[in-house]
């Protein structure tokens, strides 16, 4: 997906021409991987422009930063302020929205310290990252010869950049095999994650996922699949999974901001159940997509809504559902 090259970018507090949003090549993030960053999204629902559990994401930039040190002197509602802004200077409906916190210029060597800690926050249109087929079809998937960070080496919990030079390799092996996607495991062998997205399994009506114990980054797509699934009056069991429940599995399907709830059809080149998208799949994309078009009130608080003149849809959207 190509950037726009047009628009504001938001570099520690001032927005700044897309092209002129630059930093030096001797900046220690390019070296050595000292950044943090977020992938969240901003939805045209029906009742104005909504960011889709805003402050969890921030949280984790945040509790990111804090896992290495990085501390940037901004706290909750300032990094609200500032994406609510950034889409605002943009006119944007609907994007993607990538807050980042980094090691900038000053000096160079593994010792991070001695340089200062900058962020930018850019947005930019950002369709279905595995293609809308895919949220209907299915994708074809292999397990990586990859295997995730071991515990105790590189903190999965934390999204930095330096851990997305493993997915890179999930990702490129995947491609490189004519599959969509990689599902990496545990160092135990058990199922961790995707290159970008966490992954249920269902199996008998029950619906189960790795606990975060298994090297898998705590996804906010995943903790709302969770909780709409129990709302729905499934069982969901967090749960240490062997890699061949996968290919025995009713449904398997993945979930992320930008992968959304895209269902798994085959893996290995194992047919998974029908080898099309399941009921239970197609019940959890259908919740989550009714919250974030604004088809369905927001009962949980998730949405934050950025254009203050968009109040008035807003109102009438809730007196038509009132109506009904
Ligand atoms: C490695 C990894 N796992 C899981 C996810 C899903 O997380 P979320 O639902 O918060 O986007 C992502 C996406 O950010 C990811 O990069």
């Amino acid at each position: 997906m190509g950037f726009p090259g047009t628009g504001k970018i938001w570099m520690n507090g001032k927005l700044v021409e897309w092209k002129d949003a630059t930093i030096h090549i001797g900046s220690h993030v390019v070296h050595y991987g000292s950044g943090v960053f977020e992938g969240a999204r901003c939805y045209a629902t029906r009742r104005g422009s909504a960011c889709f559990r805003i402050d969890e994401h921030l949280q984790r930039l945040m509790n990111s930063a804090k896992i290495y040190r990085m501390e940037y002197p901004m706290d909750l509602g300032g990094w609200r302020q500032a994406v609510l802004e950034t889409i605002r200077a943009n006119q944007m409906k609907a994007c993607y929205i990538r807050p980042i916190v980094y090691r900038g210029y000053e000096t160079l060597g593994v010792n991070p310290l001695g340089n200062p800690v900058d962020a930018a926050i850019m947005v930019w249109e950002w369709g279905a990252y595995l293609g809308q087929e895919a949220i209907e079809q299915g994708v074809d998937m292999k397990v990586s010869s990859w295997a995730r960070m071991a515990p105790n080496t590189l903190p999965a919990l934390a999204k930095s950049t330096a851990n997305y030079a493993n997915s890179q390799l999930i990702k490129m092996e995947a491609l490189a095999d004519g599959y969509s996607e990689g599902i990496a495991l545990d160092v135990s062998g058990n199922i961790s994650e995707g290159s970008g997205q966490n992954i249920f399994v269902v199996r008998d009506n029950t619906i189960l996922t790795p606990p975060i114990s298994a090297s898998i980054l705590g996804g906010i797509t995943r903790d709302s699949v969770i909780t709409l699934a129990r709302e729905l009056g499934f069982t969901v069991v967090e749960s240490d999974l062997p890699r061949e429940i996968l290919y025995i599995a009713d449904e398997v399907f993945c979930v992320g901001t930008a992968a959304e709830v895209t269902p798994i059809r085959s893996i290995d080149k194992i047919k998974v159940g029908a080898g099309r998208l399941g009921p239970i799949t197609e019940a959890l994309q259908r919740a989550i997509s009714d919250i974030v078009n604004g088809v369905v009130p927001d009962t949980h608080g998730w949405l934050t809504y950025v254009y203050p003149e968009e109040q008035q849809a807003r109102a009438t959207a809730a007196a038509h559902a009132a109506s009904r």
